[in-house]
């Protein structure tokens, strides 16, 4: 497939507030691959559902995840940005593709093992086939390119498996997609204490979400862990140190994060300075995005017509999947 007719596809579920991890790993690479690609980016709705069964913030989540995708820079004439919900052939497909996952691959998967653990009451079949609604959402588009962190990497790989079984066992169909970032690499960003990454739910001190204001961003930053400094020069750094380095790559000019690390190795930095540097470069960054979205949030009528074109959009490419997937598995009787 060439380059120009690579088709992508991403989500982003609305279980809270967006944060510096889902621009840094998602959303900055959407915002790119809008001028590339034909793009389909959704909120996933009903991926939240599987830790979230009260539906009673979903709107206000699906508002805000909206809000804040559009002020990162999605443009929603050129992109398809729709709720998942919104596109019932989801689910056909992802019915199908369930009868070609398997309960042990489902029962081994990182992020189904971790949710069993936080929710052992609550242990449900959606939680365990999240990976192949996943892979539906994915497939339906026959998307090549999946813009995602690092943490997704492992529902990329069951995306792909999915997809060769079914064209395996019915007809060639679809893709096999894989996950795409700009640089080389996936990217985690980490959690400001040094343990884990940014989330939406957990460790919310250690977490910079697009709509902290410019005081907590301050303080939330002022609080990393750091310590006395290296004693001897170029001593390598501890976690928590080159995780401060990265955020400061994220947002900082190049020549102020070459002059903290020269000060590093040094052996003369002072992370006071450092931190209130990377505070005030994350303000620059983040305030911007803040206030952009707060309007759009607000503005109802505005997001319903986003929601619309944006269904309209992703439901014909969905019917045209689903035309083709009937067909290669024979479900046409007349
Ligand atoms: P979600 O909602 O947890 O996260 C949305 C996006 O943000 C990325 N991300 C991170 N990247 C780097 N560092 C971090 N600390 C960090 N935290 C989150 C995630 O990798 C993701 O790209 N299962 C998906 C939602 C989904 C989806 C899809 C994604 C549903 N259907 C189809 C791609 C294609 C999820 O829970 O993302």
């Amino acid at each position: 497939m060439s380059h120009t007719s690579s088709i992508v596809m991403s989500g982003i579920r609305p279980t809270g507030f967006l944060h510096l991890g889902n621009y840094f790993g998602a959303l900055r690479n959407y915002v790119r691959m809008q001028e590339e690609y034909t793009c389909y980016f959704m909120v996933a709705d009903l991926h939240s559902l599987t830790t979230h069964p009260d539906t009673a913030a979903l709107k206000g989540h699906v508002h805000r995840v909206l809000a804040e995708n559009i002020a990162c820079g999605l443009d929603p004439e050129k992109v398809a940005l729709y709720c998942q919900s919104h596109v019932p052939e989801t689910t056909e497909l992802y019915l199908y593709l369930n009868m070609l996952a398997y309960k042990g691959e489902l029962e081994k998967t990182t992020t189904f093992k971790d949710k069993a653990r936080l929710q052992p009451d609550n242990i449900n079949a959606g939680l365990l086939t999240y990976p192949v609604l996943q892979a539906a959402d994915i497939l339906l588009h026959r998307a090549l390119l999946v813009p995602v962190g690092k943490d997704q990497e492992q529902h990329l790989e069951m995306a792909r498996n999915f997809a060769q079984r079914f064209n395996h066992r019915y007809g060639e169909v679809f893709p096999e997609p894989r996950a795409f970032n700009y640089g080389e690499e996936l990217v985690k960003v980490p959690s400001l204490d040094g343990t884990g990454k940014m989330s939406k739910s957990e460790n919310q001190l250690a977490t910079l979400y697009l709509a902290d204001d410019d005081d907590l961003i301050r303080k939330k930053v002022m609080k990393a862990k750091t310590d006395q400094g290296p004693a001897e020069p170029n001593t390598p750094m501890p976690d928590y140190i080159s995780n401060l380095f990265l955020l400061m790559r994220l947002v900082s000019a190049e020549d102020v994060v070459a002059h903290f690390e020269t000060a590093y190795n040094g052996c003369s930095i002072r992370y006071g300075d450092m931190k209130k540097q990377l505070a005030e470069d994350m303000i620059r960054f983040i305030a911007p995005v803040r206030e952009k979205a707060e309007a759009i949030r607000t503005d109802h009528a505005y997001l319903q017509q986003v929601m619309e074109l944006g269904a309209e959009k992703a439901r014909a490419s969905a019917r045209e999947t689903m035309r083709l997937a009937r067909e290669v598995m024979g479900l046409r009787y007349y």
